[in-house]
């Protein structure tokens, strides 16, 4: 066996905590052979719930899981922490407005990167879920300026499997034939899901698709719309928001950072940019990306198409708006403050 892996979820008495916690306890995340150490954060109201979660997991008597704690201080709650998945996050209640969640979330967040600064291992990463993601895990970044800015992610790979299953069901073709689909911008109705380098069955998707009578007009008026509305359709028919999809996400999106994508394919995740395919440095915007010996590089090889190029930008200019609107309430912490 190798050395334990110290895992810290927030939002650990919620929904997807809830559905993330089992699986990673399982070594379906890191790994059939890593020994695992849970450490479990909530809110003071929430706690007992979590403890409630603890002792299910002692029940599970996973053999791979070495401890499960409870915290609702962030600090102790990060200390150590390898691999971080920042679930719980202030939902938008009735009647709030946007700069109350605003301010909520960047309290949440500037606490937690704060403490992933003060506490994390040196080969930390995070992943923030928590809405709206792709900012919560800029501010939490903004807080953090010890810690190599590459590590704190944020997840689109939810939308990234939505897309590949609405691809797979269009062309009546497996799930696993699928590959290199890319999901570009912010995890909000302006996402691009991108096909035009898509693969299905090792043929070029767009002519499997065509094939089967969907053209440009499908992807604009059909594909597109309904993997950037999944979640909304999700709480339509299930009457409840995406759970266990959600938290397989995240599982899929810890477990190929660490681990790899497969050869010959790529994922997406919402990394700090480089500058790269046109997105202001330093945002974190979804990209497709490749990971190998346990980190991930942006693809700077495709080439974006004029449509998802102008998608692209769109999306850009609302994560730009997003991270000024919590800049200008000084919710940016020491790395985030000048750039
Ligand atoms: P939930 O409401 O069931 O659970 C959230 C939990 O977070 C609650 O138990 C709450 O007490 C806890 N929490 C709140 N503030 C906290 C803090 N400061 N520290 C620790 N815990 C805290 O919600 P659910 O369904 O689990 O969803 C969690 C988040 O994931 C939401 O923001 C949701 O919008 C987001 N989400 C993101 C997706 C993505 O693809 N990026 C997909 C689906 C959901």
């Amino acid at each position: 066996a190798t050395d334990p892996v110290t895992v810290t979820v927030t939002g650990a008495a919620g929904n997807i905590g809830y559905a993330t916690l089992f699986r990673v306890a399982a070594g379906e995340m890191l790994g059939a052979d890593r020994p695992v150490r849970l450490r479990l954060l909530e809110i003071p109201s929430s706690l007992e719930a979590a403890e409630g979660t603890a002792l299910e997991l002692q029940d599970g008597a996973f053999p791979l899981l070495e401890s499960v704690d409870v915290f609702d201080d962030p600090v102790r709650a990060f200390d150590g922490v390898q691999a971080g998945l920042l679930i719980g996050s202030r939902p938008r209640g009735p009647g709030m407005e946007r700069s109350e969640l605003l301010e909520a979330n960047g309290a949440i967040f500037s606490a937690q990167g704060a403490a992933i600064n003060a506490g994390a291992a040196e080969d930390v990463r995070v992943v923030v879920v928590g809405n709206p993601a792709n900012t919560n895990a800029l501010i939490a970044a903004s807080h953090a300026p010890d810690v190599p800015l590459e590590r704190f992610t944020a997840l689109t790979r939810l939308d990234h499997h939505r897309a590949v299953a609405q691809l797979a069901l269009a062309t009546g073709s497996p799930v696993g034939s699928v590959r290199r689909v890319s999901i570009w911008g912010n995890h909000s109705a302006s996402q691009v899901p991108d096909v035009d380098h898509a693969e299905i069955g090792g043929r070029p998707a767009l002519e499997v698709l065509a094939e089967h009578g969907r053209g440009r007009a499908w992807i604009d008026e059909e594909f597109i719309p309904r993997v950037a509305r999944r979640g909304a359709e999700i709480i339509e028919v299930r009457g409840g928001s995406s759970v266990a999809s959600a938290a397989h996400a995240a599982i899929c999106h810890m477990r190929d950072w660490v681990r790899g994508t497969p050869e010959g394919d790529w994922t997406s995740m919402a990394v700090p940019s480089d500058g790269s395919h046109g997105v202001q440095e330093g945002l974190i915007s979804s990209f497709p990306v490749t990971c190998a010996a346990g980190r991930y590089d942006i693809n700077h090889e495709v080439k974006l198409g004029d449509d998802v190029e102008n998608r692209l930008r769109a999306s850009v200019r609302e994560l730009a708006e997003e991270r000024e609107a919590v800049r200008s309430r000084g919710l940016l912490g020491p790395r985030g403050r000048s750039s």
